[in-house]
């Protein structure tokens, strides 16, 4: 099955000229200047463009035709690949079925039957879900149901949030808040009251090069009960974190952690939420981190992989009870005030909806467990490298840190971001970390050429 995406992937792909060949830039559009870029070096991209026109399985191609692997899912969230003949067949017949319905007061059947799905495959408990657009609306999302929940139950002062520095919960005022990545805090003011962090896990003096899961740093879990004493658990809603911090270079809980951040927010009342907008969708191996670390949240964020990247859509899980206690009031008024006017959009659960048939045919939420030793073998045969720091990996995640140049962090990084990206091979940077998070179909021969790809732009960059 895996084998035929690539066949029509290549078959259907602009004419193929030899990867390596060609020239960096890609063709822009005329005008450039109207379009403001998100999260972009902007001045250096449109000084040297570089354009997707098409994808198909493993790959994009540029406008000039030229074949690029995706080390990277687009951005993390095309985890069956592109172009998937389900999910393209699914929206193409949901647009011209029915483009929109409000979703307030009304509804349409397939925001049912992907609720009915997602929860039979989510851990247990969390069986109820809303839907947001974006990871970040998730996030926000998730956050206010924490606190009205408390609130409906006579807890309305509990309304602190905490968070984890080195976090990344998307670009919305509550996910930077509850975030923990300086240059995406710094500037834009106060951010939310009532907030508070954990210290990070990121731990290169005790777990450089760990395989898997880190041996040392459970204890950090503990700081949680640091700010239980000194915020009072009574003033505490809930408590954040990526189970495996992605955007912030790939940072794996250590052995214990998860688990025992879990029993001391069960201690004190506090509500857990995993942001899943990474890991969840057969990222780690395992359809979820929390099914993978056997630890369930409260509320579950995802987003990306839910629909394959395809249409935007994101969603929050929680658990039956947490919902219960806000369904009070007189039936014909809101319970809820919150939503948006996309959430369950038809062509978003349409994509969603292919997008869990093609998971299932190829068994793509727990193939990251049997193509993970592989990847990791490749990954790791990276370590002899100059400038390699640590490596670390977990399913199909993979990270090469490196040694800042003096004075210009991200600059090595990024330097070989630009020439695996010439050489035909698309990887992801943050700081000084090069993040791998391939489609979930990759085969071997294409981690060779991921690998031989990387270790020869990081010898370049010596
Ligand atoms: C863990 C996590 N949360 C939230 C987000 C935000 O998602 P979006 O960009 O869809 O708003 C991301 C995006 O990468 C993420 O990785």
């Amino acid at each position: 099955m895996l084998k035929e995406i690539e066949a029509v992937a290549t078959a259907t792909a602009a004419p193929a000229k030899a990867a390596h060949a060609q020239p960096a830039a890609s063709k822009a559009p005329t005008g450039m200047d109207a379009y403001w870029m998100p999260f972009t070096a902007s001045r250096q991209f449109k000084q040297s463009p570089r354009m997707f026109a098409k994808a198909a399985g493993m790959h994009y191609w540029t406008p000039e035709g030229r074949q690029v692997l995706d080390g990277i899912s687009g951005l993390w969230c095309v985890n069956a690949g592109h172009a998937r003949p389900k999910i393209v067949q699914a929206i193409a017949e949901q647009a011209a079925e029915m483009d929109f319905c409000p979703p307030f007061n009304m509804a349409h059947p397939k925001s049912f039957e992907l609720a009915e799905r997602l929860v039979k495959i989510t851990p247990a408990g969390l069986n109820k879900v809303f839907f947001t657009n974006s990871g970040s609306e998730a996030v926000d999302t998730a956050l206010k149901m924490a606190i009205a929940y408390h609130r409906a139950r006579g807890e309305g002062t509990r309304t602190r949030l905490i968070g984890r520095e080195r976090g990344y919960h998307g670009v919305n005022f509550g996910g930077v808040s509850v975030g923990g990545m300086v240059g995406n805090r710094k500037s834009f003011g106060p951010l939310l009251g009532g907030v508070d962090h954990l210290r990070h896990t990121h731990d290169l003096a005790r777990n450089a090069f760990t395989r898997g899961q880190p041996e040392h740093g459970a204890e950090l879990a503990d700081d949680l009960e640091r700010l239980v004493q000194l915020h009072d658990a009574s003033t505490i809603a809930a408590v954040i974190v990526e189970p495996m911090a992605g955007s912030t270079g790939v940072l794996i809980p250590p052995k214990g952690y998860l688990e025992r951040l879990r029993a001391i927010c069960d201690k004190h009342g506090i509500l857990l939420i995993f942001d899943e907008v990474i890991t969840g969708f057969g990222r780690l191996g395992s359809p979820f981190a929390a099914t993978k670390f056997n630890v369930t949240p409260d509320l579950m964020t995802v987003a990306k992989g839910i629909s394959n990247g395809c249409v935007p859509m994101g969603a929050v899980f929680a658990k039956g009870h947490l919902h219960d206690a806000l369904m009070s009031g007189p039936e014909h008024m809101v319970e809820f005030p919150h939503g948006y006017t996309y959430s369950a959009h038809p062509l978003a659960c349409a994509a969603a909806l292919g997008t869990l048939d093609t998971y299932a045919e190829d068994g793509l939420l727990t193939r990251g467990a049997k193509m993970g030793a592989a990847f990791e073998a490749g990954v790791h045969s990276l370590r002899d490298l100059p400038n390699v720091i640590d490596i670390r990996n977990i399913g199909l995640v993979g990270a090469v840190e490196l040694a800042p140049i003096a004075g210009q962090p991200g600059k090595r990084a990024f330097d070989i971001f630009l020439d695996c990206w010439e050489k035909g091979v698309l990887v992801r940077t943050t700081g000084d970390t090069i993040a791998l998070s391939p489609p979930l179909i990759i085969e071997t021969s294409h981690m060779d050429q991921l690998f031989s790809t990387l270790r020869d732009a990081l010898k370049r960059a010596a």
